[in-house]
């Protein structure tokens, strides 16, 4: 069911371009699952008509949080939303990540690139709430591109850090930290939210590996709910290849559902 709230928001955090919102919103934050979005009235006007899609970072009793980065003029308008001011939601919409008794006491890997990082807080949190042990995996282009790392320490989760430049932790690409950490340690289960070229290596690494895992996707969207088909991307499912959309199928996917070459990277 799509909730339509106005939320109050009652603490912003920023690092430069990054921003973490919290939110009042009970009867969202109380039915929200990880890896479910919300699409977000960004402004009064008609430009952007738009709502922008806007995963949950986090739920935790009446309030939520998001943790978005700007990418255009739509999260720039949402980054200058002030403390007290009230947002427009429609949430919490789409499947979310699958949570598996059998993780109990296993490790599984939360891989995320930059501000894909933002569904697997919270997903992180549940996992470990049902007796997982995630490893989360933060990969950025440069240190400043991990805000958040600080706040996964201090929440008592094992951070590995990336950065493409070396400026902190293993210099390079995540996926590579994540093949460098497979020669080690093998988890149940891989989860992972970033670029999609970061994803399509994810998804060949766990071919390899044999490894299952869901990944949660971005696509354009227009309304968010299922009505205008602006987000399909081509998925296999039970052997048959078919268009389905990103807001209501998914965001998340099984890694091994999803045909790359013919999704756009970007
Ligand atoms: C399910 C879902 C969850 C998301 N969660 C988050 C999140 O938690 N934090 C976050 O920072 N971002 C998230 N995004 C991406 C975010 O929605 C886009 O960055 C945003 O809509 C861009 O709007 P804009 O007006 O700022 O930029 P625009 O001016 O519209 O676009 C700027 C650039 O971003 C690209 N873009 C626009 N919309 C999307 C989109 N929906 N997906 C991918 N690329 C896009 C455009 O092609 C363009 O290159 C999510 C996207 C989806 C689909
Ligand atoms: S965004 Fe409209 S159908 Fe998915």
């Amino acid at each position: 069911m799509v909730i339509d709230r106005q939320a109050r928001l009652v603490e912003v955090q920023s690092w430069n371009d990054y921003f973490l919102f919290t939110l009042e919103s009970p009867e969202i934050a109380t039915k929200a699952q990880p890896g479910q979005f919300l699409m977000i009235k960004v402004s009064e006007f008609t430009q952007p008509l738009l709502r922008r899609p806007i995963s949950l970072h986090n739920a935790e009793g009446p309030r939520l949080q998001i943790f978005f980065q700007i990418a255009g003029e739509g999260t720039r308008l949402l980054s200058q939303k002030k403390f007290g001011e009230r947002l427009n939601l429609l949430g919490p919409l789409g499947q979310g990540f699958t949570i598996r008794p059998e993780f109990r006491g296993k490790e599984v890997f939360c891989v995320g690139g930059g501000r894909g990082l933002a569904p697997l807080y919270f997903l992180a949190r549940e996992l470990l709430r049902t007796g997982a042990r995630p490893v989360i995996f933060y990969g950025g282009r440069t240190a400043a591109d991990l805000p958040l790392q600080e706040r996964l320490e201090k929440s008592g989760f094992e951070v590995l850090v990336s950065t493409d430049d070396g400026s902190a932790g293993f210099p390079g690409f995540v996926t590579s930290l994540v093949e460098e950490t497979l020669k080690k340690r093998r988890p149940e289960f891989l989860y992972a939210c970033g670029p999609d070229p970061m994803m399509e290596k994810l998804a060949e690494i766990c071919r390899g590996e044999k490894l299952a895992g869901e990944f949660s996707l971005e696509a354009i969207m227009g309304c968010g709910f299922g009505a205008c088909w602006g987000c399909v991307k081509k998925i296999r499912r039970n052997g048959q290849e078919k268009y389905l959309k990103v807001c209501q199928d998914g965001p998340v996917f099984p890694h091994d559902e999803i045909i790359w070459q013919e999704n756009d990277h970007g």
